[in-house]
């Protein structure tokens, strides 16, 4: 059976790491194992997301933030910071947790999953 799951890797080894990447804008393209990440800092906390706009593929590097939308540079679509939902498609966001003041950048994947149990044998 398939099941969607989080894979996690380390993004930053502490807030103030990310926060170095946030210049004079609140948006910072970070290369990450998952490839460049566009990450927001918003009035709720971080976001991730794959920085390709899914209009023509064109990195989101030159966006900005309008209310609670990033909006594209080339043709000035707009995709919620929330979901990731423009009008008509959406950009790839990416799960983000922060656990011991490490920053986790999380992406789904599908997995097998067996349900098998292990049983210990003596
Ligand atoms: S490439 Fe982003 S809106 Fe067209």
């Amino acid at each position: 059976m398939f099941k969607f799951k989080i894979r996690w890797t380390l993004a930053f080894s502490s807030i103030e790491e990310l926060e170095e990447h946030f210049a004079l804008k609140n948006t910072a393209i970070v290369p990450s194992s998952f490839g460049k990440i566009l990450w927001v800092k918003f009035e709720d906390g971080y976001h991730a997301f794959k920085n390709k706009c899914p209009h023509q593929n064109k990195p989101m590097d030159h966006c900005w933030i309008d209310g609670g939308d990033l909006v594209c540079p080339f043709h000035r679509f707009h995709f919620s910071i929330e979901n990731g939902r423009g009008m008509a498609t959406s950009m790839y966001k990416y799960e983000v947790k922060i656990e011991d003041d490490k920053v986790w950048l999380g992406k789904e994947v599908l997995g097998l999953s067996f349900g098998l149990k292990l049983k210990r044998v003596n």
